[in-house]
């Protein structure tokens, strides 16, 4: 694997998947893969478990690694080709790149989207001038559109805790009091459409995602038919596509709770996190035996140590 930006880059999911539950179970066994190979891990934006599980699954893996808050500690960045630079930022994105990709092997980029221009976000103008501009291999820390390995945490999840060989798995909307990317649900349902699950999306009208991520996914604007039999329920707000960027008034009512769940008592709750409890999802679901959440970010070192091996054999 050269670089890991989104689900296209993955030859066999299946195995990238056991890859992960592998390490999970033998962590240091390859730990001289990554001997003198360095990670840059660059956030344009603020993180907690993306930030600690790909450092964790480098060490692991015996790499050196180096963070860069870009965003609080870099010199502000340009983006724009061609801007006469007689502003508020000091270093171009060409430089800037080139040089980091001076000190690494492999980089990791964390950068959202503005959610104000539909074609540069999904264009994912600047995620793709760092792959350009680096020239080293690149791990996507989630993009303006896309967070694959919150993706390959969430389907090593489901892996590991299904009870029949083809769950149903459940990616509801919830509301929230900002608007926030798509990048999360976007690559989820790409990854479900691709995984032996039987995948349905539900959400308020207003909410369609864009259709390149959820292609042949039977998608409902019924919660209630959509939880029935579910045996996972993935819970994540999102913003519309379509005005872009948008929170659309009401909607309060898609916080899921236990009661919804009621039909489901074996349904298993999934977040990325961070979560805003009461608003998303409930104290009661979240502190059930319901949710997974804290196991499901803690699979997050194994889907970032399975991609990193993976990246570290191609190099
Ligand atoms: N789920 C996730 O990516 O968490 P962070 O934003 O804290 O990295």
């Amino acid at each position: 694997m050269k670089n890991f930006t989104s689900v296209h880059d993955v030859s066999n999911l299946q195995q990238l998947v056991q890859e992960g539950l592998h390490l999970k179970q033998n962590p240091y066994a390859y730990k001289q893969l990554g001997e003198n190979k360095t990670i840059a891990l660059v956030f344009l934006n603020p993180s907690l478990r993306t930030r600690m599980s790909t450092q964790k699954a480098a060490l692991n893996l015996g790499m050196n690694v180096m963070v860069l808050n870009m965003d609080k500690e870099g010199w502000a960045l340009e983006l724009q080709d061609g801007a006469i630079m007689n502003h508020t930022s000091v270093e171009h994105v060409k430089e800037a790149a080139a040089v980091l990709g001076q000190y690494a092997d492999i980089i990791g980029i964390r950068s959202f989207p503005g959610l104000k221009n539909r074609d540069e976000d999904y264009s994912e103008a600047v995620f793709n001038k760092f792959v350009k501009y680096c020239g080293v291999p690149v791990v996507s820390l989630e993009s303006a559109t896309r967070h694959p390995l919150q993706s390959l945490a969430d389907l090593i999840t489901i892996e590991e805790l299904k009870t029949r060989p083809r769950p149903k798995v459940v990616l509801t909307w919830a509301p929230h009091v900002k608007a926030l990317p798509q990048a999360v649900p976007n690559s989820f349902a790409e990854w479900m459409c691709q995984a032996d699950v039987d995948f349905v999306i539900t959400h308020p009208k207003g909410y369609e995602l864009a259709e390149e991520f959820t292609k042949g996914t039977t998608i409902t604007y019924n919660q209630d038919e959509a939880l029935a039999d579910a045996d996972f329920v993935y819970v994540k707000n999102w913003s519309a596509y379509e005005p872009y960027g948008k929170v659309l008034p009401g909607n309060e009512e898609w916080m899921l709770t236990l009661e919804k769940l009621k039909a489901g008592n074996q349904t298993k709750v999934m977040h990325c996190l961070p979560v805003r409890r009461n608003v998303e999802l409930s104290d009661e679901i979240l502190d059930s035996d319901s949710s997974v959440v804290i196991h499901e970010a803690g699979n997050r070192v194994w889907a970032a140590q399975a991609v990193l091996k993976q990246m570290l054999e191609s190099l």
